[in-house]
């Protein structure tokens, strides 16, 4: 009964967003220089791609290039970025229709599919879904719901009633790590729940945010990276950053991964406290005094030595594509000041300093990205998911009905 009542109450969400899609007309004209160099950017992203498919070792995934020394940093399959390439190709492939970049993409499932039975990470939604969602998006197969399904219940068994939360890393038996990106991981949740009538799925991925705005974000709705709950208790025992410049700093890409998350969220639910929340995220990134004018961030809002400090381009791709979806469920002033800034951002991302010249960059599409400023690594260098949300922030723009 339980079961059939969620199928249901999903049904009617997933309808109802749909016709909102469908009948919303945005009273906003898009820039045409931009909308005409889109269809180029995928052209040359496939073209890109195909040189860093060339590079690629058979059973390896990529992960950053360091255009200084030429050298490539490649990952196995449980890497959490390792559904970002088979994703991009997936979504290039859909621009391009080119088989070359499926055939790849395919080849990559193969190499991935052994994820689904990973429990310790909490990354599957951003390994599992970008990849083999977009695959079942495109092609739905009975093996492709599978591995989801599996996925999703693996992902599952990191919740913790205790916390409320699902479990981002693991560490010593005292501490509950939870990472403002796990956000990104529902996403897979609430499709599980649709596809199989189970609301548990539904409920820990609420449970989760319900939580996530509880402790994570500040009174200004920035948030933390990471949050150490005492697991037999539930509480929170310290506030803090392991990618950010500080514990109480605004670190650009978790700004950006709790945008899209809850604008998942709200997209998922219709719950308004999502929306709300979404809208306050994007009100704390827009107005920042340290947002830059082409709105591609600093890797950290509080970087040391803004204006000299490096920019994160995987941060300003991810806002760029959160905010033209959260454009969809806002009020006529906030949906304009969304795409407009979503606008400025792929533009900026399109230009030569963050889209990358044919051939260069190791065939990765955009340049400029921080992945882990404290830890010294990928510092200014091509990063998966950079490319991955450009791509579908292009195509969420290019898709906007005018
Ligand atoms: N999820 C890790 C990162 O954003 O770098």
């Amino acid at each position: 009964m339980k079961k059939h009542f969620f199928f249901l109450l999903c049904l009617g969400v997933a309808l109802f967003s749909l016709s909102c899609h469908a009948q919303k007309k945005i009273n906003f004209q898009p820039d045409k220089n931009l909308l005409q160099a889109i269809p180029k950017n995928y052209l040359d992203a496939a073209a890109q791609y195909k040189v860093l498919a060339k590079n690629l070792p058979a059973d390896k995934f990529p992960k950053t290039y360091f255009p200084a020394t030429g050298k490539y940093e490649f990952s196995n399959s449980g890497w959490w970025c390792s559904g970002f390439y088979p994703g991009t190709l997936l979504y290039l492939y859909e621009q391009t229709k080119d088989p070359a970049l499926y055939n790849e993409a395919l080849r990559m499932l193969v190499l991935l599919e052994k994820e689904k039975n990973n429990t310790h990470t909490h990354d599957l939604g951003f390994m599992m879904f970008c990849s083999f969602g977009n695959a079942n998006r495109i092609a739905p197969k009975p093996e492709y719901k599978e591995i989801l399904l599996t996925s999703a219940r693996s992902l599952s068994t990191r919740f913790n009633p205790k916390t409320g939360c699902i479990k981002s890393w693991d560490s010593k038996p005292s501490d509950f790590l939870v990472i403002i990106d796990n956000m990104m991981n529902l996403e897979l949740l609430f499709w599980a729940t649709r596809v199989s009538g189970d609301s548990s799925f539904y409920k820990i991925a609420v449970t989760h945010a319900n939580t996530t705005i509880k402790n994570h974000f500040r009174p200004d709705y920035s948030s933390y990276h990471v949050i150490n709950y005492d697991a037999e208790t539930g509480q929170v025992k310290e506030k803090k950053t392991a990618q950010g410049a500080a514990d109480g700093s605004a670190w650009a890409r978790g700004q950006a991964w709790g945008l899209y998350g809850y604008t998942v969220m709200y997209r998922e639910t219709k719950d308004k406290k999502y929306l709300e929340q979404a809208g306050h995220i994007a009100g704390f990134i827009l107005n920042h005094t340290n947002l830059p004018a082409d709105k591609i961030p600093y890797w950290d809002f509080n970087a040391p030595g803004i204006p000299g400090a490096l920019r994160d381009a995987s941060a300003g791709a991810i806002m760029a594509s959160a905010l033209i979806e959260l454009s969809g469920f806002s009020d006529a002033k906030n949906s304009t000041i969304y795409l407009k800034a979503a606008e400025k951002m792929i533009a900026s991302l399109s230009n030569q300093t963050y889209q990358a010249a044919a051939g260069t960059n190791g065939g990765f599409l955009i340049q400029h990205c921080v992945g882990h400023m404290p830890q010294k690594t990928e510092i200014d260098t091509p990063l998966t998911y950079a490319d991955y949300y450009f791509v579908e922030a292009m195509e969420r723009y290019r898709a906007l009905k005018h």
